[in-house]
């Protein structure tokens, strides 16, 4: 199959950028939407022209970096899925693709398709961790917890900090992906002492980088991991308990 792909270039942070506009030599249905891109990447590069710059590492929907816009969605028209786990077999002979870097201030574009999610790394920093000394791994079942809490916690773990709920949000709101990784700890026994500490200081710092959020849903929508806005919902329940709580009331759950 052969498409047209238009796709957004630019140099550099300040520079400007803009959309060009290349053929796709002949490429396998089966192929990834990355392996396409380096197909046209290797014709570029024959070419002695500048090849597509676009992050990726793990290529298995686990590392988060390969995050684009494709045909104006995060991550393509498939549900639940990650650029890199995308096929070609989702698009038609003569398709024309448009593929742009996530839009929102928080993520500044830094060449092409790659654009910077520090804002990210500053919230889990802000309290994203237990700091008790944990030592070697425990038995299993020395803290015994229900199977429906820990597949929750599992469910908020599965976020991968790609950033396509930012991206698809009309707010640039980091919510969904504040709310997963405050929840993935503050769900589980071991999270209980720094829960509040840690809401609050993960909240305020989302908040001096991104929008608000006013539950438009589409977050959940873009994420490949689909994770629920249920998740905010906690995250928004115990932002509100931690501008009360204090050494008394704070084991009063
Ligand atoms: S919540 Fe979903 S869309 Fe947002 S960063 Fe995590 S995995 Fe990506
Ligand atoms: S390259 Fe790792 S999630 Fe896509």
């Amino acid at each position: 199959m052969r498409v047209k792909l238009h796709v957004w270039r630019q140099a550099g942070p300040a520079a400007p950028g803009s959309m060009e506009t290349y053929d796709t030599p002949d490429i396998s249905e089966e192929m990834s939407f990355l392996e396409m891109l380096d197909v046209v990447n290797e014709q570029l590069n024959a070419e002695g022209r500048e090849p597509i710059a676009f992050e990726h590492d793990c290529r298995e929907g686990i590392c988060g970096s390969c995050g684009m816009m494709i045909n104006g969605q995060a991550h393509g028209p498939q549900r639940g899925t990650a650029t890199c786990q995308l096929h070609m077999r989702k698009f038609s002979d003569g398709d024309e693709i448009h593929i742009e870097p996530w839009r929102a201030a928080a993520f500044p574009v830094l060449r092409d398709l790659i654009v910077d999610r520090t804002a990210f790394d500053e919230i889990v920093a802000a309290g994203g961790y237990i700091t008790a000394p944990t030592g070697a791994a425990s038995d299993a079942n020395l803290t015994l917890v229900p199977k429906e809490v820990a597949d929750a916690a599992m469910d908020a773990a599965a976020c991968i900090g790609c950033g396509a709920c930012v991206a698809a949000c009309p707010n640039s709101a980091a919510q969904l992906f504040t709310s997963a990784k405050v929840n993935h700890l503050s769900l589980l026994p071991q999270g209980q002492p720094e829960r509040y500490a840690r809401v609050a200081a993960m909240v305020d710092t989302m908040e001096e980088f991104f929008g608000s959020c006013t539950n438009h849903g589409e977050c959940q929508e873009a994420c490949p991991k689909e994770i629920s806005i249920d998740f905010i919902a906690y995250m928004n329940r115990d932002y509100v308990k931690a501008q009360f709580k204090n050494r008394k009331t704070v084991s009063q759950g």
